[in-house]
């Protein structure tokens, strides 16, 4: 399909079908010049071991990207079942994300949630052209289990759990 082209596929039912696939949720974080930066991402995916990447995918109009790219580094917080409250307020369009958040920097300096299940800290490796977003890969740096707490999963629109 050539970019003048039309989608052949309607909207409703793209964002239908793909609610069928659950996603675990993290909150995407970086230190700007402004002050902490974040937002709530499913499209996070690791990608290669070798060397140690991963990538996200945040869309072209957001303001948090606008925001997190100004920082050539970021970290990725993995959400815990109990942190939907969290995820809800980096789903916003909150001036001030952090300031009911519980926060401490990351090693590569980026704000690290307290609570979360893992964090991985990376340093942005390319950003690629993905349609109505971009695909940011990143390389890691540092990367840590805090607990082995259940995860919050995303599912056809709503919040669910996992039980094993
Ligand atoms: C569970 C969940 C997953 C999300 N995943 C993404 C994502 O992968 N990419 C993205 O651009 N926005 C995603 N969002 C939306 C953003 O978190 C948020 O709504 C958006 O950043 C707010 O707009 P702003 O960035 O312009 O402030 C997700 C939201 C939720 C609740």
């Amino acid at each position: 399909m050539t970019d003048n082209s039309p989608s052949i596929i309607d909207a409703a039912k793209y964002r239908q079908v793909l609610g069928h696939f659950p996603t675990g949720v993290v909150v995407v974080t970086a230190m700007t010049e402004a002050g902490p930066a974040g937002m709530a991402i499913g499209s996070f995916a690791s990608l290669s071991l070798d060397p140690a990447q991963v990538l996200y995918c945040p869309a072209k109009t957001s303001s948090s990207w606008a925001k997190l790219r100004t920082s050539p580094q970021f970290c990725v917080n993995v959400l815990a079942e109990d942190q939907e409250d969290i995820c809800r307020v980096f789903a916003s369009r909150a001036e001030d994300k952090f300031a009911e958040i519980g926060w401490k920097r990351s090693p590569n300096g980026s704000p690290l949630i307290a609570g979360v299940l893992a964090h991985i800290d990376c340093t942005i490796s390319s950003i690629l052209d993905g349609g109505d977003h971009d695909i940011v890969i990143g390389d890691v740096t540092d990367l840590e289990v805090a607990h082995e707490g259940a995860p919050l999963i995303f599912y056809r629109g709503g919040y669910g759990r996992v039980t094993l």
